[in-house]
């Protein structure tokens, strides 16, 4: 069986869940159309993006949850170790060095929830 992640508010876990400092992965939907995603978080914010690094489209860990560098300073692509902004999913070293990680829209709910929201793709019937 193959589902993609519909639109709309997807809940995640909360904020606590996620170490300070560190990444966690998500797997929404199933099968070859499931979406895989990180989520980095520093202090009280979010930021995600696919799990596929822009060099070769692998994950980027290759232990659960390990995502950032040794510094903790960059999300760190384990397969050829290019290092990828924080903030923005930049890479700055590595052998993708230019391109970025796929932003993904995550969002603290105004609670202690992180929320990935996902829009309706361009042209799909309202
Ligand atoms: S697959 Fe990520 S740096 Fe090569």
């Amino acid at each position: 069986m193959t589902k993609a992640p519909g639109p709309g508010r997807h809940a995640l876990c909360r904020l606590d869940e996620i170490e300070d400092g560190e990444g966690k992965g998500f797997t929404l939907g199933e099968g070859p159309d499931a979406l895989e995603i990180v989520v980095v978080r520093e202090g009280e914010r979010v930021y995600g993006y696919v799990n596929s690094c822009p060099h070769t489209g692998t994950p980027l860990e290759w232990v659960e949850n390990q995502f950032m560098s040794e510094d903790g300073g960059y999300i760190l692509c384990h397969t050829h170790g290019a290092l990828f902004r924080i903030e923005d999913g930049h890479c700055v070293a590595g052998p993708c060095a230019g391109d970025a990680l796929r932003p993904v829209a995550v969002e603290r709910d105004g609670t202690d929830r992180v929320v990935l929201v996902l829009e309706r793709p361009r042209g799909a019937p309202g």
